[in-house]
C-alpha cells in the first residue's frame, strides 16, 4: 500500500503522518509531499519510529516522484482559518494549489482514492472533480471529501453529555463541511433521546466545532490534532476497503442523495472506493429543516469550485 500525503509538512499533514506511520500495514510507503523546505525533517523524523513502513519525502519538485503508483493520496495542503475567517475565505488560496495536486493525480496515480482535507471542503472537491473529468479519468468512487472530524467531534460531544462511552456512540453526519452545511442527525442515533433545546444545542456546537479550536488557538490555526485522528482513521478504512474488506464511513462524495452534486452520506468501502452508496434514512423535522435551509449554500460552494475550472 502506498499512501501520499500532500501538504504533509504541516499541521495536519505532520500529525497524520505520525499516525499513518504506527498504523499502516507493514510494508506499506508513506510519501510525504510538500512545498515547505522542512519535509524532508519530517520524514527523517518519522523513519526513525520502528515499524514496518517506509517514508520518504518529497520537496516542492518531487511531485511526481511522492505520488507515482499510490494507493490513496490524502490533501491537507493549503491555508488553514484565522479568528474572524470561515472555511469559503480560504477558496481563493486554496483553489489553486487543490488544482495543481490533483493534476499531479491524473500525471502519476489516475486510479489512486483521494482524500481531499483542504477547506473549503465543500468546494475543493468539486475542484478536484473537474480535473479529473477534463483528463478523462474521474471516477466518482474515488474522490473523496474528509468530513471525518464532525463525525468524531459528535461522537465525543454527544458521549459527554450522555455520559456514554465515546467508542460505543455511532452518529451519521450528513451534507457538508462548513457551518450550516454539516448535518449530525441526532435522531439515529441508537438508545439516546435528546430534548429540543440539546438537539439545537448539539448542533449547532457541532457545526462550529471548527471554530471552537480556531478561537481557542487565537491566530495560531484551525484545528489540526484532532483532524490528523480524523483522517487517519479514514485512511484506514480506505485501506481496508482496498484489501478487500468492507466498511462503513461518511464522506462528501459524488452520490445519490439527490439533494446537492456532492454531499456527506453513508458508504460502504471496497476494493474500488464507494463499493455502495447507502441512503441516509428518515429525517425528523428539525433535521429535515436544517437539510432544506442550507441546500442553497451548500449548491453556491459547490458552483464556486466549479466555475473556478471553467
Ligand atoms: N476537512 C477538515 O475537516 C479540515 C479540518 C481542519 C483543517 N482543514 C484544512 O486543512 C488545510 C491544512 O491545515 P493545516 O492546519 O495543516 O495548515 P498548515 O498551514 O499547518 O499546513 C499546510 C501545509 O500545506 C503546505 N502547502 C501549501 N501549498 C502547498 C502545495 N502547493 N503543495 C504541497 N503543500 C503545500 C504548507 O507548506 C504547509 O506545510 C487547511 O486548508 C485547513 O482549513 C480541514
Amino acid at each position: 500500500m502506498k499512501v501520499a500525503v500532500l501538504g504533509a509538512a504541516g499541521g495536519i499533514g505532520q500529525a497524520l503522518s505520525l499516525l499513518l506511520k504506527n498504523g499502516l500495514p507493514a510494508g506499506s510507503e508513506l510519501a510525504l509531499y510538500d512545498v515547505a523546505p522542512v519535509v524532508p525533517g519530517v520524514a527523517v523524523d518519522l523513519s526513525h519510529i520502528p515499524t514496518a513502513v517506509k517514508v520518504a519525502g518529497y520537496g516542492k519538485d518531487d511531485l511526481d516522484p511522492a505520488l507515482a503508483g499510490a494507493d490513496v493520496v490524502l490533501i491537507p495542503a493549503g491555508m488553514p482559518r484565522k479568528p474572524g475567517m470561515d472555511r469559503a475565505d480560504l477558496f481563493n488560496v486554496n483553489a489553486g494549489i487543490i488544482k495543481t495536486l490533483a493534476e499531479g493525480i491524473v500525471r502519476n496515480c489516475p486510479k489512486a482514492l483521494v482524500g481531499i482535507i483542504t477547506n473549503p471542503v465543500n468546494g475543493t472537491v468539486p475542484i478536484v472533480a473537474e480535473v479529473f473529468k477534463k483528463a478523462g479519468t474521474y471516477d466518482p468512487a474515488r474522490v473523496f471529501g474528509v468530513t471525518t472530524l464532525d463525525v468524531i467531534r459528535a461522537e465525543t460531544f454527544i458521549a459527554e453529555l450522555k455520559g456514554l462511552d465515546v467508542a460505543e456512540v455511532k452518529i451519521p453526519v450528513i451534507g457538508g463541511h462548513s457551518g450550516t452545511t454539516i448535518l449530525p442527525l441526532l435522531s439515529q442515533v441508537e438508545g439516546v433521546e435528546f430534548t429540543d433545546e440539546e438537539v439545537a444545542s448539539l448542533t449547532t456546537r457541532i457545526q462550529n466545532a471548527g471554530t471552537e479550536v480556531v478561537e481557542a488557538k487565537a491566530g495560531g490555526g484551525s484545528a489540526t490534532l484532532s483532524m490528523g485522528a480524523a483522517a487517519a482513521r479514514f485512511c484506514f478504512s480506505l485501506v481496508k476497503g482496498l484489501q478487500g474488506e468492507e466498511v462503513l464511513e461518511y464522506a462528501y462524495v459524488e452520490g445519490n442523495t439527490g439533494d446537492a452534486t456532492f454531499f456527506a452520506q453513508p458508504v460502504i468501502l471496497g476494493k474500488n472506493g464507494v463499493e455502495k452508496l447507502l441512503p441516509y434514512g428518515e429525517l425528523s423535522a428539525f433535521e429535515q429543516k436544517a437539510k432544506d435551509d442550507m441546500l442553497a449554500t451548500l449548491e453556491k460552494d459547490i458552483k464556486e469550485g466549479v466555475d473556478f475550472m471553467a
